[in-house]
């Protein structure tokens, strides 16, 4: 009887724990997206992602600026898409 109880309270502890691990688990991976593969999910959304290639670092700071304003992109996601784009033209 005493075993069983003790069984349950570390299904329980698991449980909780599972639940506790991957409540936070869905901040964390948008935390830690990488630029590019912010770029890749947002960019291509509406028209086709544009090539880093395609634009000067000063025309990547503009056209961010209106298009994290059209994909609804936070700052901190379009700071990480605006240094992926200028690292990589
Ligand atoms: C909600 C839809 C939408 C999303 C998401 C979006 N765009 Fe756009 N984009 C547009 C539209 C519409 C245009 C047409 C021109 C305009 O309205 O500025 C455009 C035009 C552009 C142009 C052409 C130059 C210009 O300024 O007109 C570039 C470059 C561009 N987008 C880059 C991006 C990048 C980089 C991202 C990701 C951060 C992105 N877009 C996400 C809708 C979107």
């Amino acid at each position: 009887m005493k075993t069983l109880k003790i069984i349950t309270f570390l299904i329980m502890v698991a449980i909780t724990t599972t639940i506790i691990i991957s409540g936070c688990k869905t901040p964390q991976a948008i935390i830690d997206k990488s630029g590019a593969q912010l770029w890749g999910e947002n960019c291509a959304r509406c028209h086709n992602a544009p090539s880093p290639a395609t634009y000067s670092d000063d025309q990547w700071g503009i056209i961010m600026g209106h298009m994290k304003i059209k994909a609804g992109l936070t700052d901190m996601e379009a700071k990480k898409i605006a240094t992926f784009l200028k690292s990589a033209n």
